[in-house]
Parts: C-alpha cells; sequence; structure tokens
C-alpha cells in the first residue's frame, strides 16, 4: 500500500510516560514533518491549561476538545501526531487515527511508566493527582487493550527516545514514507 491509499500521518498512541511527545519531536527532526501535540492543541483551542479545563469543566469536557484536537492535528499531511494517554478511549477517535495515518502505539513497563510520569512536573497529569503510582496502576488495568488498535506498537523499555525513533521508522512497511 502507498502513502496516497490514505492520511498519511504518523500517529502516536500510549499511556503517559511512554515519551509520545519526545518521540514524535525527533520524528519531527528526522522527517522533517510538523509534529504537534493533541495536549497542547486542546491548551489553544480551550484557551486554558489542562489541570484547568479537568477542574473547572470536568473530564467529560476535556475528552470533548480532545475530539477537536484530534481531528484538527490531522486535518493535514505529513504531521507527526503526539496524541494524550486517553485520546484512544472514544471510538471515533481511533478511527480518525487508522483513516489518516500509521498509528503506533509506544509501550513501556509499569515501573518505568512510575518513574516516568513521577518525575515529570507535579500536578500536570490531573489524572494521576493523589498516589500516582496507585493511579497508574488502575489506570493501566482499565486501558489493557486500550492501544491494541494500533498498526504497530514499539516497546520504550530501557531505550532512549532516539532508539524508539530508529525503531519506529524500521518498522514503518517498505515504501510508506
Ligand atoms: C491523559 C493523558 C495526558 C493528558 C491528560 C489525560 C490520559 O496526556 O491528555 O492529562 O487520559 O491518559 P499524556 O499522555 O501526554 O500525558
Amino acid at each position: 500500500m502507498s502513502g496516497s491509499d490514505f492520511g498519511m500521518n504518523i500517529i502516536l498512541v500510549g499511556f503517559m510516560g511512554t515519551g509520545k511527545s519526545t518521540v514524535s519531536r525527533l520524528l519531527s527532526e528526522r522527517l522533517g514533518w510538523e509534529c504537534l501535540d493533541t495536549d497542547e492543541v486542546i491548551g489553544r483551542l480551550a484557551g486554558k491549561s489542562i489541570p484547568q479545563i479537568f477542574a473547572e469543566d470536568g473530564e467529560t469536557a476535556f475528552r470533548d476538545w480532545e475530539s477537536e484536537a484530534v481531528r484538527e492535528a490531522l486535518s493535514a499531511e505529513r504531521r507527526i501526531v503526539a496524541t494524550g494517554g486517553g485520546a484512544v478511549l472514544r471510538e471515533s477517535n481511533r478511527l480518525q487515527m487508522l483513516e489518516r495515518g500509521r498509528v503506533v502505539a509506544l509501550t513501556a513497563d509499569k515501573a518505568s511508566l512510575i518513574r516516568r510520569v513521577t518525575s515529570a512536573a507535579e500536578g500536570t497529569r490531573p489524572l494521576l493527582a493523589g498516589d500516582a503510582e496507585a493511579r497508574v496502576s488502575q489506570l493501566l488495568e482499565s486501558r489493557r487493550h486500550a492501544y491494541d488498535f494500533a498498526h504497530a506498537r514499539v516497546d520504550t523499555t530501557d531505550k532512549s527516545p532516539e532508539e524508539v525513533a530508529e525503531e519506529l521508522l524500521r518498522g514503518l512497511p517498505e515504501g510508506w514514507l
């Protein structure tokens, strides 16, 4: 299948802390494609931060902004789109992703995820408020199969973002780019 048969974008999905944003920036440099982060698009569209949206409007309002952000991010070609960890929860988002590009799920073992999310700035991920370790365990369980729809997956455990980007590029179908 050639890239012109469907939307030509690379879409990164995966749990919080799998490195989607960092890897998307590396891929963007490598390919010369624009990179977009749906969390950043949400901030721009809503005119407020993600913690503010959760606190003032609730998670459903956040998910509505997120669907809007997914649509906007996928409205062009040759983009690397890093999505928020929960962007895969709505079927309409998943279908758009599959239609508009190559969807790659980044994974990592639980210990790595906990290490990464607890070393990130506190308070930036409302779903992990309180006992972040316990929340990661709960969410991982409830999202056990949430990323299975992706075309491909790359395990990021014990790999640098550069190694993940390389592996992802090597895994693209022949002639896809
Ligand atoms: C969320 C993940 C976050 C952000 C929001 C909700 C989730 O993005 O969209 O806090 O539901 O998993 P990252 O995966 O970039 O942290």
